[in-house]
């Protein structure tokens, strides 16, 4: 039996502005009891992308608001809570920062604990929030900011198995919805389009010739670039069939690659379950072919709900409250982290996208 705890959390490091109240009962289960998030996406739709100085601001000035709406729906004071969690990195520094001193101008008004929260352990714990899954399992995380294999083993421990070496796949995603003049995000309509056609375009599998679970996609959008140009050049214009066809055949290659190096993750971690997070998990072709290969490893595939997959603060919400029976509170000192590997054994990654530093 554990302690009941009851944590506010809170999410600033991407473009997403939310705040979240989870409970974890006595018999260890998660839930949650509210759970706000005010996105971005209008403020940097005319960008093509996040732009970090608006979002820093947009996240300064929203973070309050966030706070008020997730207690309201939750029915608590912040006097009801045990702690405080906040998202300390990695990600786009000023919305951390907005998060981060929020979070301590709570604290240090009410004295409740503050627990500086790993976004990606956010994402990498979400399965024991939704599933109750027990340690160790993995998890392959596949956003626009992330994509890496991390053996799950316990609140503070985890053991990275291999990640991108370039870009995240859904940055691959929204990057072929620019060439081929599809909305943003890319990942959504790249999907859509892609139903309409063949996967018949020869593209490669990066990395696959290598050894291990590392991954590469931007090589891929290079392909799909030089693809779409051969197509252009050969019918004087993009027809719609081939359009279809340069989708279908990028997702999956994409599906395909991120399959196989699971395979991999998965016959060296020795775990109970297979797990993915990330907004890239909502592709249902990739979903199909990462269910097939838990299937075939003999362990349970376990996708959590979108809107716990992707940016959230019930996550962090979350992993503060397994961190709150170590009794390893932040004070006042904690710091705000563009970089924060979660995996500290494990070699740095290389590289920085928009959407902020890779960890
Ligand atoms: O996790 P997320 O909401 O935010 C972060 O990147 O942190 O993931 C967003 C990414 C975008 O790149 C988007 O294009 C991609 O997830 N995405 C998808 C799909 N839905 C969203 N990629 C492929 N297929 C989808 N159905
Ligand atoms: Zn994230």
């Amino acid at each position: 039996m554990t302690q009941e705890v009851t944590v506010l959390g809170l999410e600033s490091s991407c473009d997403d502005t939310a705040a979240a109240v989870v409970r974890r009962g006595a018999d260890g289960r998660g839930t949650i009891l509210s759970n706000v998030v005010l996105g971005q996406d209008e403020l940097h739709a005319g960008f093509g992308g996040v732009v970090p100085e608006l979002a820093a601001r947009a996240h300064a000035e929203k973070i309050d608001l966030a706070v008020e709406r997730a207690l309201a729906a939750a029915g608590l004071h912040l006097g009801s809570c045990d702690a405080v969690a906040v998202t300390a990195g990695p990600g786009l520094i000023g919305g951390v920062l907005a998060g981060v001193m929020c979070a301590k101008g709570l604290s240090a008004a009410t004295g409740l604990p503050l627990l500086g929260v790993n976004h990606l352990a956010g994402h990498a714990l979400t399965p024991r929030l939704t599933d109750g899954l027990a340690f160790p399992y993995l998890m392959l995380l596949v956003s626009g900011g992330h994509c890496q294999f991390l053996r799950v083993e316990g609140p503070d421990d985890f053991a990275r198995l291999g990640g991108t070496i370039d870009d995240a796949p859904g940055e691959a995603f929204d990057k072929v919805a620019r060439l081929l003049a599809l909305p943003q995000p890319g990942g959504p309509s790249v999907e859509a389009c892609a139903a309409g056609g063949r996967a018949t375009v020869p593209l490669p599998r990066p990395l696959l010739d290598r050894a291990g679970s590392d991954l590469s996609f931007s090589g891929l959008k290079t392909a799909v670039l030089r693809a779409r140009d051969a197509a252009v050049a050969a019918h004087g214009g993009l027809p719609r069939e081939a359009r279809a066809d340069l989708c279908a055949s990028f997702q999956t290659a994409v599906a395909e690659v991120l399959a196989e190096k699971s395979r991999r993750a998965l016959a060296l971690s020795d775990v109970t379950a297979f797990a993915v997070a990330g907004g890239v998990a909502a592709n249902r072709t990739l979903r199909a072919a990462l269910e097939d290969v838990a299937g075939a490893a003999g362990v349970p595939f376990v996708a959590p709900p979108l809107a716990l997959c992707t940016d959230n603060a019930a996550m962090i919400a979350w992993a503060g409250t397994e961190r709150f029976d170590s009794g390893a509170f932040d004070d006042l000192s904690l710091a705000a982290r563009p970089r924060w590997p979660l995996d500290r054994a494990a070699a740095p990654m290389l590289g920085s996208g928009k959407r902020g530093a890779k960890a």
